[in-house]
Parts: C-alpha cells; sequence; structure tokens
C-alpha cells in the first residue's frame, strides 16, 4: 500500500493516534486525537487554550504517555471528558530495530457506549446481590431467633419467680433483677450486631488516620484480649488517611481482635500494622472486584491455632461459626466483610493450621493523586536482563509474576512444582541470579528451597514473596539466621522491579 493511502486511513480511523517521541513531544496526531484535545481545552481556561502543548502537558494523556516511557510497561487508564464521556486510553513504548526507545503510540477509543452496558450490568449484579441479602437474612432470622429464645425464656421466667414468690412488701429479688437487665443487654448487644449486619444504622464518614485510631484504641484493645496475650503495634510513619465511619473500623478491630484471642487459649501475639500501598492497573486486572489506586492496609496477625482451606472457604459466610454456642453466633467475620465492602475496600486472609492468621484488610486512601513515593519510584531503576528463577505454587499467580518480569526485561524460568524448582537448582544453580520464592506452598517451602540452594551456593541472591507479613514470616515461617530480603503480597510490577534491582545490586 502506498503511503498515502496509509495516511489516509490512519486519519479517518475512529480512534485517537498521538505519536510522542522520546521527549514525549507530540510528533503526529490524527484527525480524532485532535478532536478529542479540543475537548479537552473547552474544559480548561481562555489562558491556556493558545499553548496547547502546555494543556497537554496537564492532562491524563500526557501522564499515561510519560508512565510508559518511565517504566516500558503498557499503560491503560480511563478518564471522562464530560459528563458521561468515557474514554479509554492506552500508551505503549515502540523501539527500533536496535532497541533503542523511539518514543510512545497513545491510542484513545471511546467506550462510552461500553460503560453504559456496564452500568446496566451492574445494576443487575446489585439485584442480585439484594437478592442474596434477602436469603441471608432469613438465615440470619433463623439463628437469631434461637438466641433471643434463649434470653426471652431467661427474661419471663425470672420475671415469673419474682411474681409467684413471697416477700415482704416494697422489697425486691435484686439478684432476679441483675439477671433480667444482663439478658436484655445481650439482647441490645444482639441486635446492634444484627443492625451493623445490615447496615441500617446511621453511618457519619469521617477522615481517619487508622494509626492513630489504633493507637487511641490499643489500651481497650487490650482489655479485650486479656494479660496472655502480647499486642504489637508496626505502624507506617506516613500512613494515608481513610474516609470511614470511626465506629465501624473500631468495630472491625474489635472482631478481628476477639477471634485472634480465641484462636489462642494458651496465650500468644497479635501484630497489628498499617501499611500504604499503591495497587496498579496490572494488579486490577487480575482481580476485577478492585479498582487500582492507593490503599491503606490494616493487617492483623497471630500466631494461634490457624484454620484449615475448609473453614477458610466459609469464614465470612453468616453463622459460619466453628464455637461453641455460647462463645460465638459466626456473625463476626460477616459483619467485617459487610463493613469492607460498603467503603470499597477488600480483606485477604492466610492461614494455616498451628502456626497462625493473618487478615489484610484493604481501604481506598482518600489520595486524590497517586502517591508522590510511588511517582518517584517509577523513575527508579526497576529494570533488569539477569536470569530468575521463580518458585510460585499458584497457577495463575506465576503466570502473572512471569508476565512482570518479562516486561521488566529480565529471563525467568519458572518451574510447575517444589520438585522441578529443586532440580533445576541442583542442576543449574550457576545460570541463576536470584530466587525468587513463595514462602509457604504445599509439600516444598520457600525455605526448602533457600536450604538447598545455599548448600551450592551459600552468596546465592533470594528474594521471599508471601502474602504474610514479613514479621511474621520472620518469626514464625523461614528457620533462616540470615535475614534474607521480602516482598508483601500484592505487589505491582513496579513495586517488584523496585525491590529486584535492590537485592541484585546488593
Ligand atoms: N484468627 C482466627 N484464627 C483461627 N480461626 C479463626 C480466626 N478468625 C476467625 N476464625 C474462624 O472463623 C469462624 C467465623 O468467625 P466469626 O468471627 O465470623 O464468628 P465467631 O467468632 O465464631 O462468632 P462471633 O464473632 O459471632 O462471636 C470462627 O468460628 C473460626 O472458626
Ligand atoms: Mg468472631
Amino acid at each position: 500500500m502506498k503511503m498515502e493511502s496509509n495516511e489516509l486511513i490512519l486519519q479517518n480511523i475512529n480512534v485517537g493516534i498521538i505519536f510522542y517521541d522520546s521527549d514525549l513531544k507530540i510528533n503526529w496526531l490524527n484527525v480524532k486525537a485532535e478532536e478529542l484535545i479540543n475537548q479537552f481545552l473547552e474544559n480548561k481556561d481562555d489562558s491556556l487554550k493558545n499553548n496547547v502543548s502546555k494543556t497537554i502537558l496537564e492532562t491524563d494523556l500526557f501522564t499515561n504517555a510519560a508512565t510508559t516511557l518511565e517504566t516500558g510497561i503498557e499503560q491503560e487508564d480511563e478518564i471522562i471528558v464530560k459528563d458521561n464521556d468515557h474514554k479509554l486510553i492506552k500508551s505503549r513504548l515502540i523501539k527500533n530495530g536496535d532497541n533503542k526507545i523511539k518514543g510512545v503510540i497513545q491510542t484513545i477509543y471511546d467506550i462510552t457506549a461500553l460503560k453504559k452496558l456496564e452500568k446496566e450490568k451492574e445494576k443487575l449484579n446489585e439485584q442480585f446481590i439484594q437478592a442474596q441479602k434477602m436469603e441471608s437474612i432469613g438465615r440470619l432470622a433463623g439463628g437469631i431467633s434461637h438466641d433471643f429464645r434463649n434470653i426471652l425464656t431467661a427474661i419471663i421466667g425470672l420475671s415469673d419467680l419474682i411474681l409467684i414468690e413471697e416477700y415482704p412488701k416494697g422489697e425486691i429479688k435484686k439478684p432476679y433483677v441483675r439477671e433480667i437487665r444482663k439478658a436484655a443487654e445481650r439482647a441490645t448487644e444482639l441486635i446492634k450486631q444484627l443492625l451493623i449486619f445490615s447496615r441500617k444504622e446511621s453511618l457519619q464518614d469521617q477522615i481517619i488516620n487508622p494509626n492513630k485510631l489504633i493507637l487511641n484504641n490499643k489500651k481497650m484493645i487490650q482489655s479485650l484480649i486479656g494479660e496472655d496475650i502480647i499486642l504489637e503495634t508496626n505502624l507506617e510513619h506516613d500512613i494515608n488517611k481513610i474516609n470511614i465511619d470511626k465506629g465501624q473500623l473500631i468495630q472491625i478491630l474489635m472482631n478481628l481482635m476477639v477471634n485472634a484471642h480465641d484462636a489462642m487459649p494458651n496465650g500468644g501475639k497479635i501484630l497489628i500494622e498499617t501499611k500504604n500501598i499503591y495497587l496498579d492497573n496490572n494488579y486490577a486486572k487480575q482481580h476485577p472486584e478492585i479498582l487500582p489506586g492507593d490503599y491503606v492496609a490494616i493487617v492483623v496477625s497471630d500466631n494461634g491455632i490457624g484454620m484449615d482451606e475448609q473453614t477458610k472457604q466459609k469464614i465470612f459466610e453468616p453463622f459460619f461459626t466453628t464455637k461453641k454456642p455460647d462463645k460465638g453466633t459466626g456473625l463476626g467475620l460477616s459483619t467485617v466483610f459487610g463493613i469492607v465492602k460498603h467503603y470499597n475496600g477488600f480483606i485477604n486472609v492466610y492461614s494455616e493450621i498451628n502456626k497462625g492468621t493473618t487478615f489484610k484488610i484493604y481501604f481506598p486512601s482518600t489520595l486524590k493523586t497517586p502517591n508522590k513515593e510511588h511517582r518517584k519510584q517509577n523513575k527508579r531503576d526497576i529494570y533488569g536482563t539477569e536470569n530468575i528463577l521463580l518458585v510460585e505454587d499458584d497457577k495463575d499467580l506465576r503466570n502473572m509474576i512471569e508476565k512482570m518480569l518479562r516486561a521488566l526485561g529480565y529471563s525467568v524460568t519458572s518451574p510447575e512444582s517444589g520438585s522441578d524448582a529443586l532440580s533445576i537448582i541442583e542442576n543449574n544453580l550457576n545460570k541463576i541470579d536470584l530466587i525468587l520464592t513463595d514462602v509457604i506452598m504445599p509439600g516444598i517451602s520457600g525455605n526448602d528451597i533457600v536450604k538447598c540452594a545455599q548448600k551450592i551456593n551459600p552468596k546465592i541472591k533470594v528474594l521471599l514473596i508471601s502474602g504474610y507479613t514479613e514479621n511474621i514470616i520472620r518469626n514464625v515461617h523461614i528457620n533462616s539466621d540470615i535475614k534474607l530480603p521480602f516482598i508483601s503480597k500484592p505487589f505491582s510490577a513496579i513495586d517488584l522491579g523496585y525491590k529486584i534491582r535492590e537485592v541484585l545490586n546488593s
């Protein structure tokens, strides 16, 4: 085809196309892209209209292209230009034959119709969730009526005793009244739980510093868990704020504390941590229910009895409990789940029998623009070409991490089983620059992998990955005296790249 006809096609295609050179100056753009930039200009003040390149600098288009150039990783952003005008922007790096960066090609799609469809789907989904909720309320009514009947039996029985028994005028049997009061208090507690569960009570959201809330309630928490349990905190210094009802956040903490307490009948340790975390597009793509952005993680770990996989699957169901009837109603975690969902957060749980349990709760932070620290990290050194042995038992996760590593430039060997990994280590360790391994896997553990490799080459570089927090891993799971570097799941490609460089350059 002749060049002019190519140009003709590109000019008439219903997709905006912009080519930026390696200095991020616009080198070429088609009519559709120009239209879009004009649309952006309409929403800017007049002084900027005369200076297109300056305006471009301030738009999402530019940020999207700049991030691609910085990280080398394809970027995808959705933006709303006007009320109901949705665009999808994608940028990817263009390299020429000798692998030198030529610039960034950016495509802009109109996804307004798609968004409308999505909204309709969301509505259907909401209706479905509502139906499900009705079902669980049915179950709830069943469970609660049992507890209520017990309480009412006590109240009626005790009242009858007072009425029947003869005693001098004006004198009341105080112990009976006390019992009645106690029963009524239990009923009140139950109602409170129910209301939180069905979220009918009014919430008062405020901007909250989770560290402060935890520290302010430390005494209360300690009295809740008793003296046999040591409470430790490890709070991120510059923690971001979250928008939440204070009472609800305390409720979450209390439910988790009571559970941790129950899981450690002979005492133990609870660790509460907070952490800022940025989840990027890559992560969100793997977890459709999560929007990319800045989150605050509140992490609660215990070293109690833990739970098996089957129990873990059910813990968020209302009325699921493994405790005796007078000890648990099974509403604690379903309440936690309800609150977290309400605030667009999510929960990850990691647990192992007799080792302990970690609950990681993520809330969107109130930061409007991505973390500065994160931006800075973009620019730092994240690429490399070394050989990495990736040991991870979860297939989806393994594939995702492998993709991340390749996007960062590394060569990757990713055996499917722990025993395959061991045989690679035994036969070909000299070809491997870094072992990236999960810590807890069925069969062969990260510890086995590390020990085997260190026997052959004591200086082999290792980076551990795990869903548990660093503290728990170091104290419980890795019995090595050497402090191995560690990255906590979930992580973005940029976090990973940065951490790998840190280990390889050390
Ligand atoms: N930290 C933990 N360690 C071990 N198992 C846990 C932990 N947290 C929760 N579980 C398991 O999950 C189940 C459900 O927890 P949930 O808080 O919803 O109910 P519960 O504690 O049994 O009763 P309730 O909270 O209503 O008093 C528990 O019965 C227990 O089996
Ligand atoms: Mg509980």
